[in-house]
């Protein structure tokens, strides 16, 4: 296996999603914060890490009428564009597509949350360097930016009752950039493809598929700063923290 470089490196950053739940009329990657939007961000720490030549971005369908900002900031990352799907697996395809269309040769892809706009250069390297390791299960060919679990957790029934309470010491809340090697990335999302609907559904990221495959998937720390932006109080923490008033 050839082991992961710059060279051959992609960095995918998804911000094709709506953003419904943060309450804001325009995507989620076009919202600002100081002025630049979470995109400009999030592409900011995906260079200033090094960790790839290439880059993709996903954007809204529609883009190019209503969001053009966007289209903008990818282009000024000398970023590759094209049009996400209905779901984050969907844009994911859409992007391997994408490079596969430019002939741009790449063994690995770290793909990213467009809304972790804040994710530290740090990160990105840890779960460069995790990739291809020997792991007691064999190569790692997926790797996973993980933090602990702060609250505890239950698992509760369709009446809102508990079922259980899972072991804290043992969870971990997942982040984004995850790293995969391309080719059995692209062999677990063909196995998920034959699985029945039912179970299709339950594999909601790229990791889970890669599990689902049989494959060891690493975690390496990830960092409080690269929070996703769900809520309006996210937004907030976002302005209090980064950009301008943050100096
Ligand atoms: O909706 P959620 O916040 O979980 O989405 C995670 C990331 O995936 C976001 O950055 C969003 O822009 C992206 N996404 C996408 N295409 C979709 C849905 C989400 O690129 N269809």
């Amino acid at each position: 296996m050839t082991s992961a470089s710059a060279a051959n490196t992609a960095v995918i950053v998804l911000a094709a999603g709506s953003g419904t739940r943060l309450g804001e009329p325009i995507p989620k990657a076009a919202v600002r914060v100081h002025g630049r939007t979470l995109l400009d961000y999030a592409l900011e720490g995906a260079l200033a890490s090094g960790v790839a030549e290439h880059m993709v971005v996903t954007v809204p369908v529609d883009c190019s009428a209503s969001c053009p900002e966007l289209m903008e900031d990818a282009r000024r990352a000398g970023a590759l564009i094209t049009a996400g799907g209905d779901t984050r697996t969907a844009s994911v395809v859409a992007a391997l597509d994408a490079l596969k269309d430019a002939q741009v040769p790449v063994d690995y892809v770290l793909i990213h949350d467009c809304a972790r706009a804040f994710t530290p250069p740090q990160v990105y390297h840890r779960v460069l360097e995790g990739l291809g390791s020997e792991s007691p299960q064999g190569v790692v060919r997926a790797v996973i930016p993980v933090l602990p679990v702060v609250d505890t957790v239950k698992t509760v029934d369709s009446a809102g009752l508990v079922t259980g309470t899972p072991s804290r010491a043992q969870m971990r809340a997942v982040q984004t950039p995850q790293g995969f090697e391309v080719a059995a990335l692209l062999a677990a999302h063909e196995r998920s493809r034959s699985l029945p609907a039912e179970e299709a559904e339950l594999l909601t990221d790229d990791a889970m598929a890669m599990e689902a495959a049989g494959e060891p998937v690493l975690t390496v720390a990830g960092d409080a700063d690269a929070f996703k932006v769900t809520t309006p109080m996210d937004l907030g923490v976002a302005r209090a923290l980064f950009g301008d008033s943050a100096a």
